[in-house]
């Protein structure tokens, strides 16, 4: 059977905490990582799998990459899986982030086969004044979760 071609898009503006855990996620898969403003629409074709990352910026992914997936052509068939993954200062509310992302990219035709967010130090506003949150985050235990989450993505991928 061919490797399965995967493309992981990313948007990471604060600290690369979310470039680390796509380029965790990448090494798993044989996956090239671009950012949404590098992926022209024509060039999915060119992959079996998708993959979408973000920080999480007033509660949503970035805009860049929500523009992105609003610009892409509506319900393109056959459906393509994807996945989604997500670093934040706050992480109990990660669930209420990935929805509304998770429904836009299935109107676009994905099938979203897993979801993964973890941690991410956060500096951001007056949390500057305290020195941050979540020092050290992602650390080694939270790459060591998106490894593991990149390799059920790709036993998905293998049963079909
Ligand atoms: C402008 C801005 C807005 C943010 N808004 C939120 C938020 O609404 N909720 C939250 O939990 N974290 C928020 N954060 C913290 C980031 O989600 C967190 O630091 C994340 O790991 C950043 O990922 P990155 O380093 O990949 O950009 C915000 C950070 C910035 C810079």
């Amino acid at each position: 059977m061919a490797a399965t071609k995967t493309l992981v898009i990313c948007k990471s503006v604060h600290h690369n905490n979310t470039a680390w855990v796509a380029h965790t996620i990448a090494d798993v898969l044989g996956a090239v990582v671009l950012t949404p403003e590098e992926v022209p629409y024509a060039s999915l074709d060119d992959y079996d799998l998708i993959g979408f990352g973000s920080g999480v910026y007033y509660g949503s992914f970035h805009e860049a990459l929500w523009s992105w997936v609003r610009g892409l052509p509506n319900q393109r068939l056959p459906q393509k899986p994807a996945f989604l993954f997500s670093t934040s200062g706050l992480s109990c509310l990660w669930k209420f982030w990935h929805g509304p992302f998770t429904r836009a990219l299935t109107r676009k035709g994905f099938d979203i086969i897993g979801d993964f967010h973890c941690r991410g130090f956060d500096a951001w506003g007056p949390l500057w004044l305290v020195g941050g949150i979540n020092r050290r985050h992602p650390d080694e235990r939270d790459l060591s979760r998106a490894a593991e989450f990149a390799r059920r993505i790709q036993t998905a991928i293998k049963a079909g």
